[in-house]
């Protein structure tokens, strides 16, 4: 049976948790495990999804491999990464640097509990936040798409989910304790309620992909 993929969280301002992405050597890069196994297939679901998009912002880049990956690999977009963490923002940093991709940004700090910058963006991308971090986190992340998106424009969330109140897997059950054991706060949402929170904010369900490793793709539309 597939593992659930563990939480390679950096220490944000909401909680300095242990940081389990590896230090690359002689850099402020951060490399994450998880990002080898998932970066290709949720390219997949992106390349469908962000194909009429143009500009990206995304939120809880973390190490910021993704951000490059995605950047280089979709050129059309401008990929704005960002992440309320510091250690993390380094991290995308020195990989950005490396890089040299024109059409990925400078990270910029954005806390989604603190006022957000003025960023213009047609899609935003929020790969493994929503279960790492309290519930009020998902909630102000549904109000400021519903409020900053335009007509068409996407929300993108990639990250194990329940439905119907039950676990997608027995694994994914162990990873919730686990979860919780580190913050309470933090849990395995209800894809219902995930989607209850969007439609209050003006955002319809555009489609569900089930995901290796037993997580989803789920993406809304304003
Ligand atoms: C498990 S990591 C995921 C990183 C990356 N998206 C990935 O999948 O590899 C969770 C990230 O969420 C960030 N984060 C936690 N709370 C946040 C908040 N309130 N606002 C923005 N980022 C937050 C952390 O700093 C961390 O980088």
């Amino acid at each position: 049976m597939a593992t659930p993929e563990l939480p390679d969280d950096l220490p944000s301002a909401a909680s300095q948790s242990s940081l389990k992405d590896v230090e690359v050597a002689h850099s402020q890069r951060l490399a994450s495990p998880a990002v080898a196994r998932n970066r290709d297939v949720i390219l997949d679901v992106l390349r469908g999804v962000l194909a009429q998009r143009r500009q990206v912002l995304e939120l809880a880049s973390g190490s910021g491999e993704h951000a490059v990956h995605f950047a280089r690999d979709l050129p059309h977009l401008a990929w704005q990464p960002s992440d309320a963490s510091p250690r993390a923002l380094e991290s995308i940093a020195d990989w950005r640097a490396e890089a040299a991709l024109t059409n990925l940004k400078a990270p910029i700090p954005l806390d989604v509990l603190s006022e957000w910058p003025e960023v213009t963006c047609d899609a935003l991308v929020a790969i493994n936040l929503i279960h790492i971090s309290p519930w009020r986190v998902t909630s102000e992340l549904m109000l400021q798409a519903g409020r900053r998106l335009p007509k068409d424009g996407v929300l993108y969330l990639y990250g194990p989910y329940k439905r119907g109140g039950q676990h997608m897997a027995p694994s994914n059950e162990g990873f919730e304790v686990q979860l919780k054991s580190r913050n309470p706060l933090w849990g395995v949402r209800d894809l219902e309620a995930v989607i209850e929170e969007a439609e209050r904010n003006s955002l319809t369900l555009d489609r569900v992909v089930e995901m290796p490793a037993n997580n989803l793709s789920v993406v809304f539309r304003r």
